[in-house]
């Protein structure tokens, strides 16, 4: 069963297509990005789907520590050396490392071309080739250069996510877990009935994230208010993505120990009741995503939240549950406070 969101943004409106990868014909120039653990599994497959004037292929290394201004220069040089054009598209082959990267090359190179996404993993599939954020990381932060372009298109095959190792699947529950606790409380509900491992199963729940991250996007497209809340867990997981150099944990799993810490936060100002705080406790458990970190320096931990996005004028913006299925963005909360809350992190 092919499934197809259209997702409609300022610009223009682009279908996401849900099910076996369909063919993609282009009648120009396509340059296909990927990493080079991913092109092992996929990139024949990709070959075999597109039909294009020429299609050439550029592969960098694996893993979020690559996610810098080094590899879009390369990736930038490899579109050169192909004489891609105005007119050429590239197309991002890989997790949400490859989909970010991808999406900044191209709409910087020659001031913006095309790019579709062919997400491979769970993380990329429900969120992060949605929406049109795109960047690299540096030593400052997490995404904190970039630029928003949309995709002409989305791809989401299930079935590549077969080989996905089951720590990457996980952390890609971290990002269905954060729609649900934030949007919707029936999709939490059935999460905590259900759970993912029938592809029946697994189709039902990436439709219905899609279907949320579309909504939202739609009503927010460059996060004015509503689309923060896709960033619950992220104020506190992308400084803990910081803090140990990208290598120590995937995205999804800082952002479930940040979502953690968020709930604490959330506790503590009474958006969250106690009976709510341990459902997701337990749905982040069962799961296997009920991880830990100990903060090492808590001012230091805090000095990193001014650097988030969201921050304005010094005021960190945290992105509290309240309750499950709706969520509230405070922006007045003490520093006493908030280095109350990392100070129980720095004692587990
Ligand atoms: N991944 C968060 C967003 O797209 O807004």
């Amino acid at each position: 069963m092919l499934e197809k969101i259209i997702i409609h943004t300022s610009y223009e409106e682009y279908p996401i297509f849900i099910g076996k990868l369909q063919k993609i014909i282009y009648p120009n120039k396509v340059l296909i990005i990927s990493n080079t653990k991913v092109a092992g599994l996929y990139l024949d497959k990709v070959l075999q789907n597109i039909q294009a004037q020429e299609v050439y292929t550029y592969l960098v290394p694996d893993g979020e520590d690559y996610k810098n201004f080094d590899t879009i220069e390369k990736i930038l040089e490899s579109a050169f050396d192909f004489l891609l054009d105005r007119k050429s598209l590239m197309i991002a082959l890989g997790g949400g490392v490859v989909s970010d990267m991808v999406g900044f090359s191209s709409g910087i190179y020659q001031r913006g071309i095309d790019f579709i996404a062919i997400p491979t993993t769970l993380l990329a599939q429900i969120d992060a080739s949605i929406g049109g954020k795109t960047g690299i990381n540096n030593r400052f932060g997490k995404n904190l250069i970039g630029i928003f372009h949309q995709p002409k298109a989305v791809y989401i095959d299930p079935s590549f996510l077969s080989s996905l190792p089951q720590r990457e699947f996980k952390a890609g529950v971290a990002e269905m877990i954060k729609m649900a606790v934030c949007f919707d409380g029936d999709f939490f509900a059935w999460l905590e009935k259900n759970d993912l491992n029938s592809t029946k199963n697994l189709q039902k729940a990436i439709i219905k994230s899609v279907n949320i991250k579309a909504k939202v996007v739609e009503l927010d497209e460059k996060e004015s208010g509503i689309r923060a809340g896709l960033n619950y867990g992220h104020t506190f997981g992308h400084v803990i993505e910081n803090q140990t150099n990208y290598k120590q944990f995937l995205h999804g799993e800082a952002v479930a120990i940040g979502m953690r810490m968020a709930n604490d936060l959330a506790l503590e100002y009474g958006y969250l009741s106690v009976k709510d705080y341990k459902r997701i406790e337990l749905l982040l458990e069962k799961y296997g995503l009920n991880l830990d970190y100990k903060i090492i320096d808590i001012k230091i931990f805090y000095e990193k939240f001014l650097l988030d996005k969201k921050t304005f004028n010094q005021k960190i913006k945290f992105i509290l549950p309240k309750n499950i299925g709706d969520l509230i963005i405070v922006d007045n909360i003490s520093k006493e406070n908030i280095l109350k809350i990392l100070s129980k992190w720095s004692q587990i």
